[in-house]
């Protein structure tokens, strides 16, 4: 069971993306599901991407995993409309649109999916606490001006997806029982590495070093 409960706010941890950015004061508020913000998919494959076969120790119904992947698409339409409004250099801008763009049509296929499919997104304490954790990367990124947000915005948005990517492959999709879920979530994970690719080009073409 502890063990379980670890997993768990693994996850989480890889979800909201706080490898490379320390959380600050808990501020945020209990998560509320926010509005769903549609737009085009601007997806760039929908070819499936090889998806390691683990085990599924996580113990996460559908609901939760729909809750938590809606989630973690809107951290990245979040933090991608900042960079998109703040950052300064045209890649940091373009990366932006883009990212904001294919998450937001993530999240409508998604929500779509599921209605479809009867399933209700449910929150979960980690979700709730998840959500802090991204309060405080955009508190982060909002105070930086400039070059300065640029490596900000660069480096979570590399260490985000590196851990979205890998919480898909080695936890959701593993822990997901509906047939029409994992399908989906296997066919995103090419633009969601896509979008690591672009973050990666664009961080060597500012000179940005990026952990790891
Ligand atoms: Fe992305």
């Amino acid at each position: 069971m502890q063990f379980q409960v670890l997993k768990v706010g693994l996850v989480l941890a890889l979800i909201a993306g706080v490898i490379w950015v320390q959380p600050g004061p808990q501020t945020a508020e209990a998560a509320a599901f926010k509005p769903v913000i549609c737009g085009p998919a601007g997806l760039h494959s929908a070819a499936a991407s090889k998806v390691i076969k683990v085990a599924d120790k996580s113990g996460l119904s559908d609901a939760e995993i729909a809750y938590l992947y809606i989630q973690a698409n809107l951290f990245e339409v979040e933090t991608a409309e900042l960079g998109l409004a703040r950052g300064t250099a045209a890649d940091v801008k373009s990366h932006g649109e883009m990212v904001a763009r294919d998450h937001k049509g993530v999240v409508r296929a998604f929500e779509e999916l599921i209605q479809m499919n009867g399933i209700k997104p449910v929150s979960t304490d980690a979700a709730v606490n998840a959500e802090k954790q991204h309060s405080a990367v955009m508190e982060k990124l909002k105070s930086k001006q400039g070059a300065e947000f640029d490596k900000a915005y660069l480096q979570h948005e590399a260490g985000n997806h590196r851990a979205v990517i890998n919480a898909l492959k080695t936890v959701l999709i593993p822990a997901a029982k509906n047939d029409a879920v994992v399908k989906h979530m296997q066919a995103m994970l090419p633009a969601f590495e896509h979008h690591l690719a672009v973050t990666l080009k664009a961080a060597k073409n500012a000179g940005v070093k990026l952990p790891g």
